[in-house]
């Protein structure tokens, strides 16, 4: 066998990078090995992923030095970004930066960037349909990630521009999934009106992003959305129903009701879900479902998702 070339993954312990290291690991024929990046080789998931043959490296964006180290020698390089670590649209452009200069110090040849959208593109700070957010943004973590494609542009790194999708998780982790009404019944609340959502099993998006390493030089340059549904919200409650067994009711919150809850990150939030809802054609077009599934075959619908996943949601 030809020797593997070797695809450096930022967020390799996390949800992403986790799905991308996994899917190159499972396929131990194939032409790419793991370097797992981490700022703690002696963690759980980052043993865990040594177990399973990956090359675990300790570096941390914010240390340009040791992210470069981390990338040198590496064919590939997927890049992601942590705002819900933090908050803050600076200093996760701050860490896309390091990012695209690390990766064009260490010649990385092929970049995949997890984007999305700068939603200021369809929605001008002077619409005042949403707020505008931070002085500068109508949905921060997107508008800044949008705005930091330029820096893989401007140094010229060979980048494929990855467009992912709501994750299905956030139903187990983030809090969205159904909630019981004081009557007991379950209801799902979510700011889509009456529009398609564009969601994903997270760990999909890496098993995507080793379709798009395969595919290699013809993607690069090239912008790439995913999705493994695009389900109004009455359509996921009937398939939550028909998963965990009992009526689940869908509830469209109004947008600026969801912007009140007083949660971290509200706002940006129901920003994001008004911008989903309201450019809803847009949205769901950039993110094929056929495209997606070309990318990954094994790629999951949200029932598909749902009869491996609905115990773990925690109303069930
Ligand atoms: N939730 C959604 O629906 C959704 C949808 C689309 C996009 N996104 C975006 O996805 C991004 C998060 O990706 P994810 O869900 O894969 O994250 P995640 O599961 O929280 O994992 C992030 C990983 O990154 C590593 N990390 C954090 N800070 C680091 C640093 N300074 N240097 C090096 N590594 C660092 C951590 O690993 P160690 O602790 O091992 O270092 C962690 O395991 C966010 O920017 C979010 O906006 C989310």
């Amino acid at each position: 066998m030809a020797e593997q070339k070797v695809i450096a993954v930022v967020g390799a312990t996390g949800a992403q990078g986790g799905g991308l290291a996994r899917a190159i690991l499972n396929d131990r024929q194939g032409e790419f090995a793991v370097r797992a990046i981490t700022r703690d080789v002696d963690s759980d998931k980052a043993r865990e992923l040594a177990a399973l043959g990956a090359e675990v490296v300790a570096a941390d964006v914010d240390d340009a030095q040791s992210l470069e180290a981390a990338l040198r020698g590496a064919h590939g390089a997927y890049f992601v970004t942590f705002f819900w670590a933090h908050f803050s649209p600076d200093k996760e452009q701050a860490q896309v930066r390091a990012m695209a200069r690390a990766a064009k110090a260490a010649g990385v040849k092929h970049a995949i960037w997890s984007t999305l959208e700068d939603t200021r593109q369809w929605v001008p700070l002077s619409d005042s349909r949403m707020p505008t957010l931070m002085g500068r943004y109508k949905v921060p973590h997107f508008d800044a990630k949008g705005e930091s494609n330029a820096f893989f542009t401007e140094e010229g790194v060979p980048t494929t521009f990855l467009l992912t999708s709501f994750y299905w998780d956030n139903l187990i982790q983030f809090g969205m999934g159904p909630k019981r009404d004081a009557d007991g019944r379950l209801a799902l609340n979510l700011p889509m009106g009456s529009a398609k959502l564009a969601g994903i099993a997270a760990e999909d998006i890496g098993r995507c992003a080793y379709g798009i390493f395969r595919k290699g030089g013809p993607a690069i340059g090239r912008t790439v959305g995913i999705a493994g549904d695009h389900l109004t919200g009455a359509e996921m409650a009937a398939a939550l129903a028909s998963a965990l067994g009992e009526t689940v009711r869908y509830n469209a919150v109004p947008f600026d009701v969801y912007r009140g809850l007083g949660f971290p990150g509200a706002e940006d939030l129901g920003n994001m879900f008004q911008f989903y809802a309201e450019f809803e054609d847009y949205f769901c077009g950039a993110r094929d479902l056929a495209v997606s599934r070309s990318l990954n075959p094994e790629l999951q619908s949200f029932a598909t998702w749902l009869a491996r996943n609905a115990s773990r949601i925690p109303a069930a």
